[in-house]
């Protein structure tokens, strides 16, 4: 690391007026982790107060991580709808732009609706979901491209008190299979097809493949390209007809602020994708505080995420916090590349985007194709960068710096996970100055520990293992259907802490700078993988015998997935068997988990106990031959240079 990527780069005096100074940072985030006894429940309860309760919350945090029990706000009563949506429009904002669509095709139809519009909207699928037979509690499986109905069928579950499980719409049928099956899910919503990148989703195809042998009450199904698609009699309806005829007004369901709100299922270093689960009433103030806190956002702006609300980031910033802060947002169902690499330029410049928040993956693909598609196009209404998803390189945070924002701006670099529900690292514009590649510093409530291997607390500068100490008000609560398996993924492995599975250094001024996964998660493009997925994809097919998968530096990407496989006796490896396997991992898991590489292997190197030894393989991907470290536990160590050999020859 140089000096030039340590340095401190302050925001510039023309940022305007903010409300974050460093003296209001520093003195909030002491109430907030409760340094001085009882600080932090007034904190978070004055915190809670700008939402509407049904009945307020006297109680903040009653959380333990031994036993791991996460409980705030466990006595007050609210719904996350109202408050996202209807609180809006009673105050006399009915009429503020809620949400601005821009369609894939730039020659589509825009559309815009305001808060009383939304409501309209809202009220309109809750009873419809209600007609379905959906009530309180009820999984509903949303399976919905980039439209704003995505939005609008969150918000109508959130409504009646049923619990979401949004799926990404680039996954597969199996995947869907697999989790619409994990939570019992009983009713569907999807649309007819997707549009991405000029190109089709087949949605709802998708669906009837995963549901040939699951049974659901109930598809509902929003006509989006208006392609015929088959429906079955009794289980599918379109939903503008099922929708024609429901009353106009929906009361929205009291939930206990404990009572789940959506699960969201995640990749972890084993197993099948757990459902991460959030509940209600602590979610709905860290989705609010951190929006607001963190993009600084001011009445009238327009904030742009381009997540997808697949992921927790749509949850949280495209769908949650913005809404709750009566915010308006603009939804994207595009890519950066489409038509061609300006079109998020075109699009902030078209709509006067104020605060634009991006991936560092899209950052570098853009950045691959120069500053041209920048230049010329009107980027004078930004106010403000984000990044998240993965670490940004200070390659790509200079760019990003420099030609997006005119270096005129600050940039906030967002550390978050889906466990955490909202944003946790992060500096804030106006109070901190920016280092390039550093995440910055704990956001209120966030109290972060560096641990070493034995969990040994590191103190001052350090580089270790990221935990977290304390429950904060957005903290996932479980796995669905199994908290043992919670409790073992996050707090096993030092006990009476959350580990994130990340690992992260912190320098002289306390800022933290995550440097990636420390499990077998990697990272593609911002998507989250598990290397244990894709190998049971792999072994999955009947010419393999085994397979491991370890991520290596990609580009743009991030990170990309390399296979190691090793194939039954007797059989060749041919071109056309590596097309196969890649095929063979797109339809069980998805596109966005396809090979990069393919290396078919005479064996895998073990230990003598029979264990993959993944570090050795992780080396040997990276190029970084040297570095394989020990390899005297190895069963068979010959293996390795004919790996190393063939590692060579694949480029
Ligand atoms: C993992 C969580 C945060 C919502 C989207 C991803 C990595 C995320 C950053 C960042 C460095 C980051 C971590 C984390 N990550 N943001 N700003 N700097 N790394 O959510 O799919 O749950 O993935 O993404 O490795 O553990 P997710």
């Amino acid at each position: 690391m140089s000096a030039a990527q340590e340095e401190t780069i302050s925001v510039p005096a023309s940022y305007g007026q903010t409300s974050n100074t460093l003296a209001q940072y520093e003195q909030q985030y002491t109430r907030s982790i409760g340094s001085v006894a009882g600080t932090a429940d007034r904190f978070w309860i004055e915190q809670a107060s700008r939402l509407d309760w049904e009945q307020r919350p006297t109680r903040g945090d009653e959380s333990s991580f031994d036993p791991v029990e996460i409980r705030w706000f466990a006595d007050g009563v609210l719904n996350i709808c109202h408050n996202a949506v209807d609180r809006h429009v009673a105050a006399g904002r009915g009429d503020d732009r809620a949400i601005v669509f821009e369609p894939d095709d730039p020659d589509g139809a825009v559309r815009r609706l305001t808060y009383r519009e939304l409501q309209a909207e809202v009220v309109r699928c809750a009873n419809t979901l209600k007609a379905m037979g959906v009530g309180r509690g009820d999984r509903v499986t949303i399976y919905l491209p980039m439209i704003v109905e995505g939005a609008i069928a969150m918000l109508a579950c959130a409504r009646i008190g049923a619990v979401h499980s949004v799926i990404f719409a680039g996954f597969s049928a199996d995947a869907i299979a697999g989790r619409i099956a994990d939570c019992a899910s009983e009713y569907v919503i999807c649309a007819d097809e997707g549009r991405r990148g000029g190109r089709i989703v087949p949605l709802k195809a998708n669906i009837d493949t995963a549901l040939a042998k699951l049974a659901v009450k109930a598809v509902l199904v929003v006509r989006n390209t208006g392609a015929p698609v088959p429906m079955q009699e009794g289980r599918d309806h379109w939903y503008d007809e099922a929708s024609r005829d429901v009353a106009d007004t929906c009361p929205c369901e009291p939930m206990g602020a404990e009572d789940p709100l959506f699960i969201l299922y995640t990749s972890g270093s084993t197993g099948k994708p757990k459902g991460v689960l959030h509940t209600t009433g602590g979610y709905a103030v860290w989705a609010e505080t951190t929006f607001r806190a963190v993009f600084d956002y001011r009445p009238g702006e327009l904030f742009w995420c381009t997540a997808d609300i697949g992921w927790v980031t749509g949850h949280s910033y495209i769908v949650y916090g913005p809404l709750l802060a009566g915010a308006s947002v603009l939804m994207f169902e595009g890519v950066p590349n489409f038509p061609d690499h300006s079109r998020f330029w075109q699009v902030i410049a078209r709509h006067g985007v104020n605060i634009f928040y991006t991936a560092p993956t899209a950052i570098r693909a853009l950045m691959r194709e120069g500053t041209s598609y920048v230049e010329g196009h009107d980027l004078s209404s930004l106010r403000l960068l984000g990044s998240v998803g993965e670490p940004i390189n200070p390659e790509a945070w200079q760019w990003y710096h420099e030609h997006v924002g005119a270096s005129r701006i600050p940039v906030v670099d967002t550390w978050w996970q889906t466990e955490t529900g909202g944003i946790m690292i992060t500096t804030l514009p106006g109070a901190h100055g920016m280092k390039p590649g550093s995440a910055g510093k704990p956001f209120f409530g966030v109290v972060p520990q560096l641990v070493d291997n034995d969990g040994k607390v590191l103190d001052g500068v350090a580089e270790g293992l990221l935990c977290i100490t304390q429950s904060w008000p957005g903290q996932a609560r479980t796995i669905y259907g199994d908290h043992d398996r919670f409790v073992l993924t996050y707090f096993a492995h030092f006990k009476g802490k959350y580990f994130t599975g990340d690992g992260c250094r912190r320098d002289a001024d306390d800022y933290y700078r995550i440097t990636g996964r420390v499990d077998d998660v990697i990272n593609v493009s911002g998507h989250r993988m598990g290397t244990a997925e894709v190998e049971s994809a792999l072994d999955s097919h009947h010419d393999v015998a085994e397979a491991a998968v370890v991520g290596f530096p990609h580009d743009i990407k991030g990170q990309g997935i390399y296979c190691f496989v090793t194939l039954n006796a007797g059989i060749e490896p041919t071109e056309s068997l590596v097309a196969e396997l890649k095929q063979q991992v797109r339809a069980q898991i998805g596109p966005i988990a396809t090979p990069d590489h393919i290396q078919f292997a005479p064996a895998l190197p073990k230990t003598r106990s029979g264990k993959i030894m993944r570090r050795i393989l992780r080396k040997i991907a990276e190029h970084e031959f040297d570095a394989l470290g020990d390899t005297s536990t190895l069963a068979d160590a010959s293996l390795i240079d004919g790996l190393i050999a063939d590692r060579r020859n694949a480029g």
